[in-house]
């Protein structure tokens, strides 16, 4: 009887040891979630999967990065795609606001639109918008106040049409081609439509609302321009190989607003450098994640522009890329 209990308790005892440890992991796991929760949350939000914007998402990471911030290390960086879709990106905004993460960073205007309507508390950092006031994203550039500010990409179209006439002087018509509900494009667009008045340039517009409806703008403008522009669009971006093999097979040189377009078979730009731009919006987020308020840093736009041109569409359409255009560019794509 007597032997029974003995190990009736030495089983109870060991069970108790096995319970208490077990209860101690879990503690100590707890402690350890506790101190990963305290971590801040960054958002990072894409409208669409192109070049130019993986270009700007990466220098933003890399840059958080090197200036201390690593994901998963001190700080969790949560990245999403909206693959183009609009529903897409407000269940992504969502998601980061009722999660309540301690930044968000929205890659393209239409990104930023999305997470600026659904917050007003958490400090957002828009990356590369064409025209943040156009678009409704701060009320003023130097004074953006509230929780929102970010970097801009504005390009010149005019600028991009002077260096256009370097290349192809005799551009009597162009065809704009761009998504008309991005913002971003159309304030370039009336850009281009301003120089087109005073140049005596007609232009044509071929307008797109998603990434299926391209190949049928191009088609459309085919046999009817000298010349093909398209601005900072993401929905063009998106298609820009398409693009380039329609426009080039029809030998119509295709002007566009940044390099990575250019890359895909555009022409040439007279463009910023993106990889800069995602540097700067890092060194905002990590003021913003120091403790300053968004709002009260002034939205920044490069200055510095650059020609980039593709040597390759140059040769299948049958143009000569003049010697000082060659010699100033940045870089020279498709040799
Ligand atoms: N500027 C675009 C916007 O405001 C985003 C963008 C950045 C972009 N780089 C690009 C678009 C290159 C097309 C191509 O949404």
């Amino acid at each position: 009887m007597k032997k029974k209990l003995a190990v009736v308790m030495s089983v109870l005892l060991t069970l108790g040891l096995v319970l208490s440890v077990a209860g101690c992991g879990t503690t100590q796991n707890s402690a350890k979630s506790n101190a990963s929760n305290t971590k801040k949350k960054v958002g990072i939000i894409q409208i669409v999967e192109h070049p130019s914007l993986n270009t700007i998402r990466d220098s933003i990471i890399n840059e958080l990065a090197a200036q201390g911030y690593k994901d998963g290390e001190n700080i969790t960086i949560d990245y999403e795609n909206a693959q183009g879709d609009q529903t897409n990106l407000k269940t992504i905004s969502q998601k980061f606001v009722n999660n309540k993460y301690d930044l968000i960073i929205a890659i393209a205007t239409p990104s930023a639109q999305a997470v600026v309507s659904e917050t007003k508390d958490i400090p957002v950092i828009f990356s590369a918008a064409t025209d943040p006031v156009g678009s409704g994203l701060v009320k003023d550039m130097n004074n953006p106040g509230g929780n929102v500010t970010g970097t801009s990409d504005r390009v010149s179209a005019e600028k991009i049409m002077e260096l256009a006439k370097r290349i192809t002087p005799n551009i009597k018509t162009v065809g704009a081609l761009y998504n008309s509900s991005e913002t971003n494009s159309v304030a370039v667009i009336d850009n281009l439509k301003d120089y087109a008045q005073k140049n005596n340039i007609t232009v044509v517009s071929a307008t797109v609302t998603n990434s299926s409806e391209v190949q049928q703008a191009v088609n459309s403008l085919v046999g009817r321009v000298d010349a093909i522009f398209s601005p900072i669009d993401n929905t063009i971006a998106s298609a820009m190989p398409l693009v380039a093999q329609t426009a080039n097979k029809a030998k119509i040189p295709v002007y566009v607003g940044a390099d990575s377009m250019v890359k895909d078979g555009g022409l040439a730009t007279y463009g910023i450098n993106y990889t800069i731009l995602g540097k700067e919006t890092a060194n905002m987020a990590v003021e913003v994640l120091k403790g300053k308020k968004a709002g009260d840093i002034p939205v920044k736009t490069m200055t510095d522009m650059d020609i980039y041109v593709n040597q390759g569409t140059a040769d299948t359409i049958g143009v000569k890329l003049p010697e000082d255009v060659l010699k100033q560019a940045a870089q020279v794509f498709g040799k």
